[in-house]
C-alpha cells in the first residue's frame, strides 16, 4: 500500500499545472469515457485531473486495499465493525425479496420483512385514517431523534415532497427548548403522533424532548402513551419508558445509526409517501447495492466516487469537499452527508490501532445550488484554496408550468462546473477592461482581480428526476462511496468513538450548570465561562 501511495504523489507532481481542459482537447471522448453510468443516472468525472493512467492507479490502490474483499465480508453479514464486534448490515433492510443474510448463522430477513409489515400497517392505518388519535384522525407527526435518528428522514422527508401526501411531519432534534417549543406550538396534542426515534434510547437530547412532547401530551388527552410510538434497538428501554409493546418497532444493532434511514427509523418517510413508495425508495437502494457489487471498477459510480474522493483528499490534499445539489429539496443532503461521511471516516487510527499518517476523510460541507452562488461561490472560484465540488442535477423537476425555471437551474449548475474548470485568463480580463475604457495601471489592477485561475475539479451527478426511487439510489451510492473510502484508508468507517468524550463532559458539567459546585480541576475559561453563564 506504501508503495502505491508513492506511485500517486508522483503522478500527482506530474500532473502539476495541467490543465484539465487539455485533457478534452486530446480526448474528444473523455466525457463518455469518465462518466459512469446506471439505471438513469450519471456521474461525470471528467472534470477532474483523472486520465487513464491515473484511474487505473487509483483502482489498483482499491484492489491493494481489499475493497472487493471487504464488500462481500459486509454484504454476507461478516462482523466488520471490529470495534465494536458487529456486523455492518444495513444493506438486509432494503434486500429484495428472496434473499437471505446471515449473522451468526441465522437468516435476519424474516424479522426485517416483519418489522417492515408492521411499518407498513401502521402507515397505511394513519394516512386512511383507521388508526387515529384521541382527537381524531392523525394530522400530524412528530419525530424526535437526533443525529442518524434525524437526519435521514429529515432529508427524505423534504426530499420527496412531491409525493407526500400522509400527516404532515415535523422533525424535532435539539436539545434547545426552542426547537420543541416552535414545534409543539403549531400542533394540536389529540391529533399528533409522536415518534421516539433512538436507537439506543438513551440520548439525553432525544429523551429530554421526548419528556417534554409527553408532558405536552398529558396536559390534554387521557392516554398519552397511545399517541406515541418508539423506534429502538432497545425494546426493554423503550418500554420502561411506557410504550406498548405494539407501537415498538425494534431494529438490530448491525444497523448503525446513519445508515438506518431504511427500516423503522424511517418510519415518518413511509407515513409521508406511502409505503408502496417507500417499497421503491428501498427498490433504488438494492440496485445500487447490485451495481455496487456488479459493475467493473470504471464504470461502478460508488467506486469511482470514492477514488476521486480519495484522490483529491488523500493525494492532492484538497482538506474540504462541497457537496452542491441543484436541488432545492435535497437542501438538508450536505448535513445528512456531513454525519454519514464525517463520523464514519473522520478517524485518526487505522484498524490495527496504529495512527494513520494521512487524514481519512475531508470537510464535507455545502449548499443548495443556486443560493450557494450567491453566498460563498466566490471563495470557490478565486479563493486559494481548492475546493473539489459535487454538483447534482435533475433532467426534469416536478413543477408543471415552471419549467422556465428547471432550465434556469440547469443552465447555472452546468455554468459552475464549466467556470471552475475554464477559469478565466489575464488577457482576457484585461480584454474585458479596454472594453470597459480603462487603461494602462489602473487596467491591470482592475483586471487582476477578475482573474479566475481555473482548472478546479468537480464531479456531476445527473439524474433524471428526484423519484424515490432515485433517492433510494443516491444515498446508497454515498453510503458505499464512504465505505471504499473507509477500506482504502484502512480505517472502521462504522464506529463513532469520537462523540463519546464530549457527552462525558457534558454530563459531568451539567450538575454545575445547574448551580451545585464547580468541579475540582476545571480550566480556567471553562469556569469563567460557567461563572458568567450562571450569571455570577
Ligand atoms: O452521538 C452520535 C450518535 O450516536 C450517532 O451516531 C447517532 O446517529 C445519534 O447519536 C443518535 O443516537 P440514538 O439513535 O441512539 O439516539
Amino acid at each position: 500500500m506504501s508503495g502505491m501511495w508513492q506511485t500517486l504523489e508522483r503522478m500527482r507532481g506530474a500532473r502539476e499545472g495541467r490543465d484539465i481542459t487539455d485533457l478534452f482537447a486530446q480526448d474528444p471522448d473523455r466525457a463518455e469515457g469518465f462518466t459512469a453510468r446506471f439505471d438513469g443516472m450519471a456521474l461525470d468525472y471528467s472534470k477532474t485531473q483523472l486520465d487513464g493512467e491515473l484511474r487505473a492507479a487509483l483502482i489498483d490502490l482499491a484492489q491493494q486495499a481489499g475493497v472487493a474483499e471487504r464488500r462481500e465480508e459486509m454484504f454476507a453479514g461478516a462482523p466488520i465493525n471490529r470495534t465494536e464486534g458487529r456486523a455492518v448490515l444495513h444493506t438486509a433492510l432494503r434486500a429484495s425479496d428472496g434473499v437471505q443474510v446471515e449473522v451468526d448463522g441465522a437468516d435476519v430477513m424474516p424479522q426485517v420483512r416483519r418489522t417492515r409489515a408492521r411499518m407498513a400497517e401502521l402507515s397505511e392505518g394513519l394516512r386512511a385514517g383507521t388508526v387515529r388519535g384521541q382527537g381524531g384522525a392523525i394530522t400530524d407527526v412528530v419525530n424526535i431523534g437526533i443525529g442518524g435518528s434525524d437526519l435521514g428522514p429529515a432529508m427524505a422527508c423534504a426530499a420527496l415532497e412531491p409525493y407526500h401526501d400522509g400527516p404532515r411531519c415535523h422533525f424535532v432534534s435539539n436539545v434547545d427548548g426552542a426547537h420543541i417549543h416552535d414545534t409543539l406550538a403549531g400542533l394540536i396534542p389529540e391529533t399528533t403522533l409522536v415518534i421516539v426515534a433512538s436507537k439506543t434510547f438513551t440520548t439525553v437530547e432525544t429523551m429530554t424532548n421526548a419528556a417534554t412532547a409527553h408532558a405536552w401530551m398529558t396536559a390534554r388527552v387521557a392516554d398519552p402513551g397511545a399517541q406515541f410510538v418508539a423506534i429502538s434497538s432497545d425494546a426493554g428501554r423503550a418500554a420502561e419508558w411506557g410504550i406498548a409493546p405494539e407501537r415498538v418497532f425494534g431494529f438490530a444493532d448491525w444497523v448503525g445509526g446513519r445508515y438506518s434511514v431504511w427500516g423503522p427509523i424511517g418510519l415518518s418517510v413511509m407515513i409521508a409517501i406511502g409505503a408502496e413508495r417507500f417499497e421503491d425508495f428501498l427498490g433504488g437502494a438494492a440496485a445500487m447495492d447490485a451495481h455496487f457489487r456488479e459493475a467493473e471498477p470504471g464504470a461502478n459510480m460508488p467506486m469511482m466516487l470514492a477514488l476521486t474522493g480519495v484522490w483529491h483528499h488523500q493525494v492532492c490534499g484538497h482538506a474540504t469537499r462541497a457537496v452542491l445539489p441543484y436541488d432545492q429539496r435535497l437542501a438538508l443532503l450536505p448535513s445528512y452527508l456531513q454525519q454519514l461521511e464525517m463520523e464514519s471516516n473522520g478517524k485518526g487510527t487505522a484498524m490495527d490501532g496504529s495512527a494513520l499518517t494521512r487524514p481519512a476523510g475531508p470537510v464535507v460541507w455545502g449548499a443548495p445550488g443556486t443560493n450557494g452562488q450567491h453566498a460563498f461561490y466566490q471563495l470557490i472560484h478565486q479563493g486559494r484554496q481548492v475546493v473539489p465540488c459535487e454538483f447534482m442535477i435533475a433532467a426534469r423537476g416536478h413543477e408543471a408550468g415552471l419549467e422556465h425555471h428547471h432550465r434556469l437551474l440547469v443552465a447555472n449548475c452546468l455554468a459552475q462546473s464549466q467556470a471552475l474548470m475554464r477559469g478565466r485568463g489575464m488577457d482576457e480580463a484585461r480584454e474585458l477592461m479596454r472594453a470597459a475604457g480603462l487603461k494602462g495601471a489602473e487596467l491591470e489592477q482592475q483586471a487582476a482581480h477578475r482573474v479566475f485561475t481555473g482548472n478546479r475539479p468537480s464531479v456531476t451527478l445527473a439524474y433524471d428526476r428526484l423519484t424515490p426511487r432515485r433517492l433510494g439510489q443516491i444515498i446508497a451510492l454515498y453510503e458505499h462511496r464512504v465505505f471504499v473510502e473507509g477500506v482504502i484508508m484502512g480505517i472502521n468507517s462504522f464506529d463513532q468513538w469520537g462523540v463519546e468524550l464530549g457527552k462525558e463532559m457534558a454530563n459531568a458539567l451539567a450538575p454545575a450548570v445547574a448551580g451545585e459546585a464547580v468541579p475540582k480541576g476545571i480550566d480556567g475559561s471553562t469556569a469563567a465561562l460557567l461563572q458568567f453563564l450562571r450569571g455570577g
